[in-house]
């Protein structure tokens, strides 16, 4: 029997999950296998992710399921979704995982700009440090971007180990040669044969690098037949966007990441010792309001962090261990047996880990009693891609947003749960599917944008255009 039931009075949007456990209908994310859900303890408010991957829908999914589980369930660091286990049903499994309240990390670049460079600087440190961590584990992620990077309190959380594999087993490293990942993040020696896991990696890394500071992405693809690619390949790209939107210390670091050549590419270690890394973004905050009095030097070396040299084309805007993880303990009792106990090894789920489960309590939870209503749930969630509107109804609210959708001629449809699912192309003409649910909240009319498939910037391009045609109807703040 399911795990999920139709509770009798529930609230619309919950169901009961399993003893205490609500699961909310609000879909968290989406991967290959299934969705991410957010389940919360009706009783104690502990917040959980769960993924719910449904093998028997999707044919061959079983194999990449295990190894995934296999992978997460070792990992144990503070820049990493943590895994707290998993509970089995004929076709279907269910991961427990840390919730990243914060929201992917694409939420929070702003097409076309970026994000200020202290934040990137912030979270590129992060990225390498939770990147750091698997290889020295001899694990390679395989598909690193920002819709796979989450957020908890401004602390970076690398997600979903549907890629990941072991490309060094008792110090020995095997090349790899899957031609897996994203096509934009992807590392051009992918596509043409075998390959060192730790520099694609590192590639990815510096193409997030590039989306956090300019807010757009190099290329479609790291293939010749792009001609973005070509003219880098070709040494005859400083002038294009968005290179010519990068200051000469962060094109600096960005180059010797992207260099074309895996062994001579930077290492993780020496990109936390690049003089972009370790610029104090900080003092020049609490510094620019007296910048009459900021000496000469200072000046110049702040400008190459930021802004492009004059000879490059502007404009250019600047916004500016091994010990497992604890679980928490009320999730005690819907976690599998076996892998609490950890004796059975035959399983081919694998175990997780035996670890100290005393007194485990988040901070959350010792803080807040209120109860989780539908009212207050979204609370839960912070996304960017949401915003208030004036019209009284959902049912207006709807109206509104479906001539809009048709006026830009999207195909669009309405979900079991009357969310309004959009399917698009991009500028890249790659497929991009996007859900909008409208809820009351706080007695107004909500619009909650969420990414399905495809690009988080071009998603969020996407949104901004929507929000601009919906002008009329927004709530001004
Ligand atoms: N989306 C996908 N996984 C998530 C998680 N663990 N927390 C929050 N949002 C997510």
């Amino acid at each position: 029997m399911s795990a999920i039931t139709d509770s009798e009075g529930s609230e619309k949007g919950v169901k009961k999950f399993v003893d205490d456990w609500l699961i909310y209908d609000t879909i968290l994310g989406e991967g290959a296998f299934g969705e991410v859900r957010l389940i919360a303890n009706r009783k104690t408010r502990e917040k959980i992710a769960c993924k719910i991957m449904d093998f028997a829908k999707y044919k061959g999914s079983e194999v990449a399921i295990t190894r995934e589980i296999r992978i997460h369930s070792v990992l144990n660091h503070e820049n990493i979704i943590k895994y707290y286990g998993l509970r089995k049903e004929p076709t279907r499994v269910y991961l427990f995982l840390e919730y990243a309240p914060g929201g992917e990390l694409f939420q929070q670049i702003e097409p076309g700009v970026g994000m200020p460079s202290r934040d990137a600087q912030m979270y590129m440190k992060q990225l390498v440090r939770g990147v750091s961590y698997l290889h020295s584990k001899g694990i390679t992620h395989r598909d690193i971007k920002p819709e796979n990077i989450l957020l908890h309190n401004g602390i970076l959380k690398i997600s979903d180990f549907g890629m990941a594999t072991l490309f060094r087993h008792k110090g020995k490293e095997r090349m790899l040669d899957k031609k897996c990942g994203t096509k934009p993040y992807l590392a051009p020696e992918i596509l043409v044969g075998s390959y060192h896991a730790v520099p694609a990696d590192v590639w990815s890394c510096g193409c997030v690098l590039v989306a956090m500071l300019a807010g757009e992405l190099l290329w479609n693809c790291p293939h010749e037949d792009y001609p973005e690619f070509a003219q880098y390949k070709e040494g005859n790209y400083l002038t294009s966007s968005p290179w010519n939107r990068l200051g000469n210390t962060p094109l600096s670091l960005v180059t010797r990441i992207l260099d074309l050549d895996p062994m001579k590419r930077i290492s993780l270690e020496k990109i936390l010792k690049h003089p972009w890394m370790t610029y104090n973004f900080s003092y020049d905050e609490a510094d620019s309001s007296a910048d009459s009095n900021s000496n000469g030097l200072h000046a110049i070396r702040r400008a190459s962090m930021m802004e492009p040299p004059a000879d490059r084309e502007s404009p250019y805007v600047t916004l500016s261990q091994p010990n497992l993880p604890t679980r928490p303990v009320c999730l005690e009792h819907i976690i599998d047996k076996q892998q609490k106990t950890n004796k059975r090894r035959d399983n081919k789920w694998f175990s997780q880990p035996t670890h100290n489960e005393d007194l485990i309590i988040s901070s959350e939870l010792q803080f807040t009693q209120t109860p989780i209503t539908k009212d207050n749930f979204s609370d839960l969630i912070q996304r960017m891609t949401r915003f208030f509107v004036t019209t009284q109804t959902e049912e207006k609210t709807a109206e509104a947003l479906c001539s809009v959708l048709d006026a830009l001629h999207y195909t669009w449809t309405v979900d079991g749960s009357g969310a309004i699912s959009i399917s698009t192309v991009d500028n890249m003409k790659n497929q991009l599917v996007f859900k909008v649910t409208i809820f009351k909240m706080e007695g107004k009319i909500l619009l909650d944008f969420r990414l399905s498939k495809g690009c988080g910037l071009e998603f969020k391009k996407k949104f901004i255009k929507l929000k601009e045609c919906l002008g009329n109807i927004v709530c001004k703040v």
